[in-house]
């Protein structure tokens, strides 16, 4: 049996098989039969956070292929659940995550995941523990639907850019950081600095400070296959330099993992770098980039509408692919 947690896990030929299938399935004709792939299969979705994307597409997804998928949620009258072992359970949790994970898994054939980080403490958030909770008790197969990386995303990202540039390999890819008010979740950050390196691109993180410098991890393995496609990780807080002959531009904000539970000094540094948002005239330094941002995104804050509304922004199609590629996550782990 083998979960869907991080594309880390999973090969380059691997995941291009899932986004090829992913492609065929697009280019059905919408009003031709989808198949019944998952005919009769039940997916868990469980949401410890807010969605609108990964929601719709993964129930929609499911429904496509012949499958029912279970929405739950806390808020929507789910026990409060425990995520540590051997812990006296005597506050706000009424079940445990082995038992949670083991009674879903007699119910359902996958279960997906959604657990954002508690932003107090980066070193407690990086243990992903919820997600990977219910993949050591899980019987049935686990997928990662965004903890600390967003292994879906990245996948739609990619196939929405082999769909306008062909092969990726040796593409210059720009992962900027851009300012947002609030300091957010690293996991989309994580992943396309990993899917950029995955696929041959040569990969940029451009970001304000070295407190903005991803985790060691995804530094680590970015760098590792960057280097196994004769590229190299590049790390720049130089707007120009960075943005200079970029085929791709991907936005995300993120919070400094330093100030993980000590925002206040980190949004003083946040608020000197509203400049790092994506506008035309930073665009205009690029290759003629494809553009793109995993969504929700603030307009006029993280990029211009005259940028997100411009025929090179692919963030829409990007959207779009996670019901092609999750369905296609979904085929393969069942197979
Ligand atoms: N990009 C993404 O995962 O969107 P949601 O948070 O709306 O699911």
């Amino acid at each position: 049996m083998k979960h869907f947690l991080n594309t880390a896990d999973w090969s380059q030929p691997d995941l291009q098989a899932m986004i090829d299938d992913a492609r065929a399935m697009k280019a059905a004709a919408s009003d031709a039969p989808r198949g019944d792939a998952l005919k009769d299969k039940t997916v868990a979705l469980l949401f410890l956070n807010n969605s609108l994307r990964t929601r719709t597409s993964f129930d929609v997804g499911a429904r496509q292929l012949g499958a029912h998928a279970v929405v739950l949620s806390p808020s929507g009258g789910m026990w409060p659940l425990e995520f540590e072992d051997g812990v006296v359970m005597d506050g706000e949790a009424e079940e445990h995550v082995k038992e949670a994970a083991k009674v879903l898994s007699r119910y359902c054939d996958m279960i997906g995941i959604r657990a954002f980080p508690k932003f107090q403490d980066w070193q407690e958030d990086c243990k992903d523990k919820i997600l990977n909770a219910f993949a050591r008790y899980a019987d049935v197969p686990v997928i990662n639907m965004e903890t600390i990386t967003h292994p879906c995303q990245e996948m739609a990202h990619v196939m929405a850019l082999q769909e306008r540039l062909g092969p990726l390999d040796g593409k210059k890819f720009v992962l900027t950081w851009t300012y947002h008010p609030k300091p957010l979740n690293t996991a989309v950050a994580n992943s396309a600095l990993m899917i950029a390196a995955k696929f041959g691109m040569q990969p940029t993180l451009l970001c304000p400070t070295e407190d903005y410098i991803l985790d060691d991890r995804y530094i680590e393995q970015a760098s590792k296959d960057a280097r196994g496609h004769g590229a190299a990780l590049t790390i720049s807080h130089n707007v120009g330099e960075a943005y200079a002959d970029a085929d791709v531009v991907y936005a995300k904000s993120w919070g400094a993992l330093p100030y993980f539970g000590n925002w206040g000094p980190e949004k003083k540094i946040r608020d000197a770098f509203k400049h790092f948002i994506v506008d035309e005239e930073k665009m205009a330094l690029t290759n003629k980039a494809l553009v793109s941002h995993c969504l929700p995104m603030r307009r006029n804050v993280k990029m211009t509408d005259a940028v997100f509304d411009s025929a090179n922004c692919i963030a829409y199609d990007e959207a779009e692919n996670r019901l092609h590629v999750q369905k296609a996550i979904m085929k393969a782990l069942m197979s």
